[in-house]
């Protein structure tokens, strides 16, 4: 099968795509061949909306053996002397992890062999249209389409010609006119080739085209005593403007933000060796912790005990009790936003036994209770270090929307992040989260309450789209500017 188009792909499983995707850093298109790959390996449950892997693991990253290429080029070499930089090109584009499948144009078999090009791509090499044997499934389309990626080095004048003029009579000009993907040009010739009036039209008709050029340099041409613009870029130059089309920056749109988070639950002493918890994982708050880490915050994460590993890149102070956890909080500040997803045990034991308790004859010992502090409103009510953005989560077994709206009132805090926590949900502990976002409207000066209610997604997924609602907040980006 030479390629793939799906149509009719519905919404959660766009979203899903989309998600996984911008995680892994990876186009759509990418995620779906590696989706695919791990299936037919039997590493990856099939594929269902929202089955992504747990947002937190604590077992270690599978290593694979003879890790997979992230990404595929097909490089055409043309016929000039700098073909043989294009044998470097080949080693540098493979150690950075790309695929590289090479046409060579008849002329280009002057300058360097398809058996030593193969020899370094480790793949077979394409130099004919008329293929019997890779036209039996149209091979010169999928050499155009089947790939992140073209790359023409060196990219001769005549190749400019016949691209900025739609030829197709060879290989490599019918690859060009035939494809769909980026394609990155590294011209080398003569600098007085180079600056003819043709090739400079045809030069400026490629950049209205959309196709992107480096190169060529200034230098010492191969033909004794020239010098001009002409020679091709470096192999590390042009490995290195393929990277960035094929894997470009990610957006930073939290860098210079500082970000405190909470996770967990926390553990309330009843006695030195039993105490009182609840069913919190933390998963929800270090994915939220990771993302925003990604996002480019400077993150401090305050944890109640979990099973987790530290999010890399992330400051983390380990507490144990709800005292513990505001005086970590309140060391952490200032922050320019905060985000509480800890489930902080509303009350302590306040007779805390100094001893392990004993059972006796007179019956159970009485546990008295009082309120620990409440985190969130005591940050919210702050009137000199407020962070100018505090989230709350409201866990909630019952009339979810009706207490998260009066515990956004009742907190002073910005959004709440509403999940519904009873048992038969299976958030607690779980992987997947369904959350609403609750936010007052116009910054709160009518007392109305917005509801945004998210689809179920995991809890990585969960992280991630509230760190980008975080994002656009704080930028004061819209959605569509700042997607
Ligand atoms: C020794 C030699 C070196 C050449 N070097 C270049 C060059 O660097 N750039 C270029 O555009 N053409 C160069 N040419 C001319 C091309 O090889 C010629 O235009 C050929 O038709 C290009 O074919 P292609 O574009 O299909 O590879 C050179 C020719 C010879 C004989």
């Amino acid at each position: 099968m030479a390629s793939l188009t799906i149509r009719k792909l519905d919404d959660a499983v766009k979203t899903y795509l989309r998600l996984r995707s911008a995680k892994n850093r990876r186009s759509v298109e990418e995620e779906v061949r590696v989706i695919l790959r791990e299936l037919i390996e039997g590493r990856e449950e099939p594929l269902t909306p929202f089955s992504a892997p747990p947002a937190v693991s604590t077992a270690p990253t599978p290593q694979r053996t003879g890790a997979l290429p992230e990404a595929s080029v097909t490089l055409i070499i043309g016929g000039g002397i700098a073909a043989y930089k294009s044998l470097d090109l080949i080693r540098r584009l493979k150690e950075r992890r790309v695929e590289v499948r090479c046409v060579l144009t008849k002329a280009a078999q002057q300058f360097v062999t398809p058996l030593a090009v193969s020899a370094l791509s480790h793949e077979r090499v394409y130099t004919d249209l008329f293929d019997p044997q890779s036209e039996f499934d149209a091979g010169h389309i999928r050499l155009a389409r089947d790939c992140d990626l073209i790359v023409v080095a060196p990219a001769t004048a005549d190749l400019l010609a016949k691209m900025a003029n739609g030829h197709a009579d060879d290989l490599a000009s019918a690859i060009l006119l035939a494809t769909n993907r980026k394609v990155l040009l590294a011209p080398a010739m003569n600098p007085l080739m180079w600056s003819n009036a043709a090739t400079r039209r045809n030069v400026a008709q490629l950049q209205r085209d959309g196709v992107v050029l480096i190169g060529p340099n200034s230098g010492e041409m191969a033909e004794a005593g020239e010098a001009g613009i002409g020679r091709m870029s470096e192999a590390i130059e042009i490995a290195k403007a393929a990277e960035r089309l094929l894997r470009p920056p990610v957006p930073k749109p939290l860098a210079g933000k500082r970000m405190l988070i909470t996770a967990g639950p926390t553990h309330e002493p009843i006695d030195p060796v039993r105490y009182i918890a609840n069913r919190s994982s933390g998963k929800q708050g270090f994915a939220i912790a990771a993302a925003a880490q990604a996002a480019g915050a400077e993150v401090i994460l305050v944890s109640g005990p979990v099973d987790l590993d530290d999010p890399a890149g992330v400051t983390v102070k380990h507490v144990e009790s709800a005292r513990q956890m505001l005086e970590q909080v309140q060391a952490a500040l200032p922050a320019d936003i905060a985000i509480f997803a800890a489930a902080v045990a509303d009350w302590r034991v306040a007779n805390e036994g100094e001893q392990k308790l004993k059972k006796t004859a007179a019956g159970m010992p009485p546990l008295q209770l009082v309120e620990n502090p409440d985190i969130l409103a005591t940050i919210s009510k702050l009137t000199d270090k407020r962070p100018p953005l505090v989230i709350g989560f409201a866990a909630e077994t019952e009339h979810l929307i009706d207490n998260a709206k009066s515990k956004l009132a009742r907190k002073g805090c910005d959004w709440i992040v509403a999940n519904d926590v009873s048992p038969a949900t299976g958030v607690m502990g779980g992987d997947r989260n369904t959350v609403h976002l609750l936010s007052r409207k116009n910054g709160g000066k009518d007392g109305e309450i917005a509801v945004d209610s998210w689809p179920v997604m995991t809890k990585e997924q969960v992280a991630i789209e509230l760190v980008a609602h975080v994002a656009r907040s704080v930028t004061g980006k819209s959605r569509e500017t700042a997607s």
